[in-house]
Formats: C-alpha cells, sequence, structure tokens
C-alpha cells in the first residue's frame, strides 16, 4: 500500500502513545527508522506488521488496532491535504457510502499504483444500510468498522454495525449499517 498508509499509523501512535511507543513498534516490526515517503508503494505486509506490532506493545487485539486506525483515518483525510476529495463525496452518511467507490477512483488519479477495495450499498432504509465490502487483502473488516464510526463522528450520527462473512463465488464483509442523529444535534 501507499506510504501514506503507514505514515497515519505512525501519526496515530505518536500522538496517541509518544514517540518512544513508536520507536517499540517500529523496530518490533522489523522496519528502519526512515521517514515513511506517502507516494512510495510499501508492501502490505509492512502495514499488517505494524499492526502486529502495534498489537503486542500495546496490548490490545490487532482487531482494536484496525477499528482505531479507521476512526484516525476518516479525521487525517478530513484535515490533511484531502479534504475536497472527502467534502466531495458526500453531505450524509448514506450518500457517502454511495459514494465510496468513485471517491477512490479520484484518489486513483493522484496515486496511479491504488489497489483500492469495492464497496456497494443495498436495503437503505432512511436509518439503515447494508454495505458490501470487497477486498483483496484479509482481516480488514475490523478497519471499516473504525471507519464506519469515525464517518458517523463526521456527520453527527451514532452509528450501529454488525458484521457478517459471506462465503461463496465472490467472498465479501457485509456491514449491517443503522444510524440515528445525535442528540442535540439538529438533522
Ligand atoms: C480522501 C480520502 C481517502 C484517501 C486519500 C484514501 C486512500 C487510500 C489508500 C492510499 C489506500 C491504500 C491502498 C493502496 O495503496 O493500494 C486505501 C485503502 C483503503 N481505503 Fe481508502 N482512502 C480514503 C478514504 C477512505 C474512506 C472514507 C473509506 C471508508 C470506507 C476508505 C476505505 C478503505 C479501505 C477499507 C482500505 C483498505 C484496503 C483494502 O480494503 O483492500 N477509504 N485508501
Amino acid at each position: 500500500m501507499y506510504g501514506l498508509i503507514n505514515k497515519a499509523v505512525e501519526g496515530l501512535v505518536r500522538s496517541k502513545f509518544g514517540d518512544a511507543a513508536w520507536d517499540k513498534i517500529r523496530t518490533r516490526a522489523g522496519l528502519p527508522d526512515e521517514p515513511f515517503i506517502s507516494m512510495e508503494m510499501y508492501t502490505d505486509k509492512s502495514t499488517y506488521d505494524l499492526v502486529g506490532a502495534a498489537s503486542a506493545e500495546l496490548g490490545a487485539p490487532a482487531e482494536a488496532i484496525l477499528e482505531e486506525f479507521g476512526m484516525y483515518w476518516v479525521k487525517y483525510t478530513g484535515e490533511a491535504g484531502y479534504s475536497e476529495l472527502m467534502k466531495a463525496a458526500g453531505k450524509t452518511l448514506p450518500e457517502f457510502l454511495r459514494n465510496l467507490d468513485q471517491m477512490h477512483t479520484r484518489v486513483k488519479l493522484s496515486f496511479p499504483q491504488l489497489n483500492p477495495p469495492s464497496f456497494s450499498v443495498s436495503d437503505e432504509t432512511p436509518s439503515s444500510l447494508v454495505l458490501h465490502y470487497y477486498s483483496a487483502r484479509p482481516g480488514l473488516a475490523p478497519l471499516v468498522v473504525g471507519l464506519l464510526r469515525g464517518l458517523g463522528d463526521r456527520f453527527s450520527v451514532d452509528v450501529t454495525t454488525k458484521t457478517e462473512r459471506v462465503e461463496g463465488a465472490r467472498p465479501h464483509d457485509r456491514f449491517h449499517v443503522g444510524w440515528k442523529t445525535r442528540v442535540g444535534v439538529p438533522a
């Protein structure tokens, strides 16, 4: 994956746990003490190793690290250089979720080697939908849960998710997503 991702993992760890924690995690993951370059490709293994090392150093399951990172990613891209792309993707949670593939297609204009996941939406009601998540990479459903929670914060709604693995011809993860406007926040 592009260095942008590892760089954001580093940003999350440094801001939440400090520089010493980051040094331990980076060392445990076997990565050199060099800055990540956003536009350069790194192996997926380096990212999985970082998550594994963070899990071991911080004493939290890998799923919790991925979820935390998903929440952080929405904030990070909303603020740092990608805010226009995020804004263009939608003004409400369901609109945004319907536009995820289009958003990554736009990201691909700047990151030509991007190998993004694919999402589709079904079973929409005024307060729920089903999000289908297709990826070539295993084990990232908890990341999507965190992304959905982060998007909930972005749109000031409380989000509930229920994850299901779908096997068969096109294996994927299915998220039953519900949302409620936060108390005190105008709809
Ligand atoms: C403008 C904001 C965003 C940018 C710049 C961006 C960019 C990226 C990049 C660079 C990757 C790594 C893939 C690669 O390098 O081949 C990635 C992966 C991913 N993105 Fe985005 N993304 C954005 C927003 C989102 C949002 C809001 C979601 C919410 C669902 C999302 C879901 C994912 C997931 C789940 C992956 C993991 C890879 C996989 O599943 O195979 N992204 N994205």
